[in-house]
């Protein structure tokens, strides 16, 4: 135990590029626990940074995330959450030609927008960190004869449309969902005000429901296990000049092992 953390401080003394890539070539070499021990401190110091590390190298959650997503059939907390979308968009009278999936996996949620929405939308697009999950997705999607087109990107560094495609002109839904949960309170903000201008219908943001009280109170973004959030959406949605047209809070209630927290909002000139 000793060795263990005069190790783990040598290793802090490290530059954190350095760190990261050398975390990312043990990683390479099947050495997982190794480059976790050597960015292990920043789940503290940037949760965002470190989240996506394992994203991005497929380890803890991400190991089994996508396999357990399946194109056909949703987990409850994402059925509740398609079904709300549903009805947002008919209670808006939007239609929906175009939608954005920031940290789509493999692309299940973009794949039940195709079937479900009548007319199909033209225009599907997600991204995520987690090249394997959208490898695998975009080959089942593409033998799928589905219209949905996945990309790798980071919400952090969000990627630029091309003006020469419809997308550019913002998209009729936008979904983060489970996604900032991993973003320090400062990160989730300068994300959420992205999402937003993205969004010329309906942006749907979802995340872990706060302890003890509606996320909606929160004076500050709550610390999870695991380096995880619970923001306060609505705060943000305002900050960003969205108006919120939707939210559903389950506190403690789980839905198939998730709390819920939905926040839907439009651009506020709409
Ligand atoms: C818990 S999963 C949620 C997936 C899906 N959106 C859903 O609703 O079930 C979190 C996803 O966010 C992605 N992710 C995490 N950090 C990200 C970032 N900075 N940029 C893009 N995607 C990110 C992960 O790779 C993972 O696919």
């Amino acid at each position: 135990m000793f060795r263990r953390a005069a190790r783990r401080l040598v290793y802090r003394g490290l530059p954190l590029a350095f760190r990261l890539r050398t975390a990312a070539l043990a990683c390479h070499w099947g050495a997982a626990r190794w480059s976790l021990a050597l960015i292990g401190d920043l789940a503290q110091r940037d949760p965002a940074e470190f989240h996506a590390f394992l994203w991005r190298h497929h380890l803890a959650a991400a190991r089994t995330f996508s396999a357990t997503r399946s194109l056909d059939e949703l987990v409850p907390s994402r059925r509740l959450l398609v079904q709300d979308i549903l009805a947002a968009l008919r209670v808006q009278a939007l239609s929906v030609d175009s939608v954005l999936d920031a940290g789509c996996s493999s692309g299940f949620l973009l794949r039940h927008f195709e079937c479900a929405l009548r007319p199909a939308p033209q225009f599907l697009i997600g991204f995520d960190l987690d090249a394997a999950a959208l490898a695998a997705g975009q080959a089942e999607l593409t033998a799928r004869g589905s219209r949905c087109r996945l990309f790798p990107g980071d919400l952090r560094q969000p990627p630029q449309f091309n003006p020469l495609t419809p997308a550019h002109a913002g998209f009729d839904l936008v979904v983060c969902a489970g996604v900032l949960r991993y973003f320090s309170e400062a990160a989730a903000r300068t994300a959420v005000s992205w999402l937003m201008r993205q969004t010329r219908g309906l942006l749907v943001l979802t995340g872990p429901a706060s302890r003890g009280c509606d996320n909606g109170t929160l004076t500050a973004s709550q610390v999870l296990p695991h380096a995880s959030f619970a923001h306060n959406f609505d705060a943000m949605i305002a900050k960003a000049q969205g108006r919120i047209v939707f939210r559903r809070w389950q506190g403690a209630q789980l839905c198939g092992g998730q709390t819920v927290y939905f926040v839907f909002a439009r651009p506020d000139q709409f």
